[in-house]
């Protein structure tokens, strides 16, 4: 048993869809979220600056001696992560390993598409995991940019003129490309998952990245003792909005409020 906390970063709200997965499998560990508010959004900046708030995040986490961080953000794990893991004595977990394995195991028509910030589809991350795993597959990327800012305003509902006409614009090629498995490899969209179920038909299955990252540390750490955990959250920004759309994101009242941290100091 270990009931130390499970650190968990993201650049905004979008790394509660992993917090949501933890608190549905693991209720009895405790966590610490860390959500840059301030600096959101990562996925269009240049790899140095998603390097270096990277390295901030996880400095901040260290800070309550986790024993296990995840990286719930597909492009601070794209652009940062190999450069920064061994910096660290503690280990880490991304999405973007175990979305693709998920992937793999649910395609029939080995034809995958992923959707992601910009810095994320610009790594190539996705599609090198991919086609190491099996040279066959057949995988189209493309990048979102207008979906992080809707969804961090909340525009995530379904008969929303807005963002229904971005989802229909960005995902066509993807339907086109008759993509049978879609990973949403940025942690802000599986809150978009009803309208981009809708556009893509049922037959498409959607992996959330956020979930998968969950799943990946689930698998690892040893568990807390059984009972309920606690869970606290930190924000670089506005901690009263966080915690306004957090129940949002995590499908139930955030508990207590976000705390504001200075995280240019770490
Ligand atoms: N939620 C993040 C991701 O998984 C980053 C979004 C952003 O800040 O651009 O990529």
């Amino acid at each position: 048993m270990d009931n130390r906390y499970i650190g968990v970063f993201d650049s905004g709200l979008g790394g509660l869809t992993a917090v949501r997965r933890m608190h549905e499998t693991m209720p009895g560990e405790s966590i610490i979220y860390f959500g840059d508010t301030g600096r959101v959004p990562y996925g269009t900046r240049g790899r140095d600056t998603i390097i270096k708030y990277t390295r901030q995040d996880i400095r901040f986490l260290l800070g309550y001696e986790p024993k296990a961080i995840v990286v719930a953000c597909n492009t601070a794990s794209a652009a940062a992560l190999d450069t920064v893991r061994d910096e660290f004595d503690v280990p880490i977990f991304g999405p973007v390993g175990p979305s693709c394995e998920k992937a793999r195991r649910v395609t029939k028509n080995g034809r995958i598409g992923v959707i992601g910030t910009a810095a994320t589809v610009r790594s190539g991350v996705f599609e090198r995991s991919l086609k190491k795993a099996d040279g066959a597959l057949d995988v189209t990327t493309l990048a979102c940019p207008l979906f992080v800012p809707l969804v961090e305003n909340g525009r995530v509902q379904r008969g929303d003129v807005v963002i229904e006409t971005v989802v229909r614009e960005y995902l066509q090629p993807l339907r086109d490309a008759g993509v049978d498995t879609l990973i949403l490899g940025c942690t802000h969209y599986p809150l978009l998952s009803g309208v981009i179920a809708d556009f893509m038909g049922e037959g498409v299955s959607l992996v959330d990245s956020g979930a998968e990252a969950a799943n990946a540390v689930r698998r690892a750490v040893a568990p807390a003792e059984s009972g309920a955990g606690e869970t606290r959250y930190f924000v670089s920004d506005d901690p009263a909005g966080f915690t306004q759309l957090a129940s949002l994101f995590l499908q139930q009242d955030a508990a207590g409020s976000a705390e504001l941290v200075d995280i240019t100091q770490y």
